[in-house]
């Protein structure tokens, strides 16, 4: 049984976009660039029931299409239009597994996620078609609902090529990225163990969260006595757009965030910053990326007690329309030069934006692909809330040199970073392969 969410068929699309009707439609869902060119082309690759939508714009404005293609050059949620919804988690590899048991787990995330991706259940039967007697394959709470934008993307940690005390266990460590390393301390880290690394990460985005938490559900259960849960993070509202089509959201300190994000549209930013080259090391990372995944603790609450000039001069930016502290609209190009008339600069030099940006960082930029969490409360009351930080980069250089220079930053003295890893997502499969393939060869 499938979901029966396919609202459309790619032959469907076709035979409308003749019409005139979907074409233009389609333009604006997936833009004209890299992105829009991925989806295109690899939706025929899928190799299973295709569930693109030309009604898919969702309400929320994420610009996400419906159904995004599980194959491709590059693994999707990275430059795809980011989804309103995360759920992210972190495995650790069980000492039972060897490199075949490994290999075997990645083949069957594999399969399940191109399924799931395109609004179909974790196998054929799922929930409700098999066997009376034995548990459903699939645990079904995502009957009925489309692919809702649903992207997969798998990431290997530094423990996979060698665990804590330096064992290969899976004759990886040749093939180590050199620059896969747990991050180094920041300034005001207060990072917990529990909310921490990781073997394997799989960062399933989608615009209904149910549909996420299905993925990550079903993911980990596929991975049972494999690979078990070390810790993951729910999130909303997205904290960043990867796409000029999108409209920029806003953080849980009420900013707009994601402005001078790099966007799919930039081609060559997109190639320079973030996939990792062919002629990178290692061969096998080609079209892939770093992620950093920070848990960022907002205290809101003194965040709050906060006038509005000082909050806009933490950050740099106005908090209604984004601009820049030195004038003009919310894409103007930040002036760090001009002065106000006391003869200071109107951005202040330990603001975020100024930190951050590329011309104090070397030209370095990264993508940013975070969301806002609230999970509860504290034993004091407060809330615990914040921004779960995703960054995909080129080189996990680029996190950390940002992330050194924010060392002066004036919003430290609401931020705290509680949790911290860092995986290589391996570039895009075509159908038949497994992700990460290129590793074992
Ligand atoms: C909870 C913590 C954080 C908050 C509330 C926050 C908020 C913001 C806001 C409001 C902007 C301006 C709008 C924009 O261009 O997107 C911004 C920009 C930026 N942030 Fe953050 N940010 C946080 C953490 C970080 C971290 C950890 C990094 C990387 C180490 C980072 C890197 C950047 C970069 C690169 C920019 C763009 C700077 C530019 O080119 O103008 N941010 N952030």
């Amino acid at each position: 049984m499938t979901r029966p969410a396919a609202p459309e068929q790619p032959e469907q699309a076709a035979a409308d976009s003749e019409s005139g009707v979907s074409r233009r439609h389609l333009l604006g869902l997936f833009g004209a660039g890299a992105a829009g060119a991925a989806v295109g082309v690899a939706a025929g690759a899928a190799g299973v029931g295709v569930a693109m939508s030309t009604g898919a714009a969702n309400a929320s404005g994420s610009g996400a299409a419906s159904a995004y293609p599980f194959y491709g050059e590059h693994q999707a949620g990275i430059v795809t239009p980011a989804q309103d919804r995360l759920h992210f988690a972190a495995f650790d590899v069980s000492t039972t597994i060897d490199r075949d048991g490994l290999i075997g787990l990645l083949r069957d995330w594999t399969d399940a996620a191109a399924r799931l991706t395109q609004g179909l259940e974790v196998s054929e039967g799922g929930a409700v078609g098999g066997s009376d007697y034995a548990p459903p394959a699939d645990t079904g709470e995502a009957l009925g609902l489309p692919a809702s934008g649903l992207t997969i993307t798998f990431g290997f940690g530094p423990g996979l090529f060698a665990d804590a005390d330096g064992v290969d266990r899976f004759g990886l460590a040749a093939r180590r990225p050199a620059s896969l390393e747990p991050l180094p301390r920041f300034q005001g880290d207060a990072l917990q163990p529990e909310r921490s690394g990781g073997d394997l990460c799989i960062q399933a985005c989608a615009d209904d969260p149910q549909v996420a938490v299905h993925a990550i559900r079903n993911l980990s259960r596929i991975a049972f006595g494999r690979a078990s849960l070390r810790w993951s993070q729910l999130g909303f509202g997205r904290t960043s757009s990867t796409s000029t089509t999108q409209q920029t959201p806003r953080n849980l300190f009420g900013f707009k965030d994601g402005t001078a994000n790099i966007k799919a549209e930039e081609t060559a930013d997109v190639s320079e910053q973030v996939w990792v080259a062919a002629s990178d090391e290692p061969a096998w990372l080609a079209g892939g990326s770093y992620l950093v995944a920070r848990r960022i603790r907002m205290i809101i609450e003194n965040w709050d007690r906060v006038q509005l000039g000082e909050q806009e001069m933490l950050v740099g930016r106005s908090k209604g329309s984004g601009a820049p502290m030195s004038g003009g609209t919310e894409f103007t190009e930040p002036d760090f030069e001009a002065e106000g008339p006391t003869g200071a600069t109107l951005i202040d030099t330990n603001s975020h934006v100024k930190l951050a940006h590329p011309t104090v960082n070397g030209g370095m930029r990264m993508l940013r692909r975070g969301y806002n969490f609230v999970d509860g409360n504290d034993e004091l009351g407060r809330l615990d809330a914040g921004l779960f930080f995703l960054s995909f980069q080129r080189s996990p250089e680029q996190f950390i040199t940002v992330q050194r220079s924010l060392a002066a930053d004036g919003l430290n003295e609401y931020l705290k970073h509680v949790g911290s890893a860092i995986f290589a997502v391996p570039g895009g499969i075509r159908s038949g392969e497994y992700v990460g393939q290129a590793l074992f060869a």
